[in-house]
């Protein structure tokens, strides 16, 4: 399953990546927000994070003005690799050596036809583990030592 989020600056490119996700048949959940309403994004990235931290759901995507904001509170979750995404190229990245559960990107960057082709790059990409395996689980590690510090 893959839960959407957004703040009002990213709502409108929201609304096209779950009608895309639908397209695809995929399994997926709109966490809000519902219009272009001012709200704050920390809230918003807070209930794709946890989704994605609990298990709850597989893999995340959220959408602000820029992405900055989402990337930044939704890493402060455990188990949370989210990449703040602007071109195919940094979309493949993201899965193919970051192996990103969620991806941010800024509405306001990307045009909703860019916006759309970065989600299914990510999506149809795939993580190559190995030397990058090694590199995540040293995140992980990095992750367990600062939450026991
Ligand atoms: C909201 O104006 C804007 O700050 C937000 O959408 C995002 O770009 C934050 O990183």
């Amino acid at each position: 399953m893959i839960v959407v989020g957004s703040d009002h600056g990213g709502y409108e490119l929201k609304m096209a990546v779950l009608e895309l996700l639908r397209k695809r048949a995929v399994e997926c959940v709109d966490f809000g927000t519902d219009g272009s309403n001012s709200v704050d994004y920390p809230d918003f990235a807070a209930k794709v994070a946890a989704a994605v931290s609990s298990g709850d759901a597989q893999l995340g995507i959220l959408i602000c003005g820029t992405g900055i904001g989402m990337s930044i509170s939704a890493n402060k979750f455990s188990g949370v690799r989210a990449a703040l995404v602007h071109d195919e190229f940094t979309a493949q990245m993201a899965r193919e050596h970051n192996n990103a559960n969620i991806l941010a990107m800024g509405g306001r960057i990307l045009t909703i036809e860019q916006g759309k082709k970065l989600v299914e790059v990510w999506l149809d990409a795939e993580f190559e583990g190995g030397r990058h395996q090694n590199r995540l689980d040293k995140i992980t590690a990095i992750e367990q030592q600062v939450i026991k510090g």
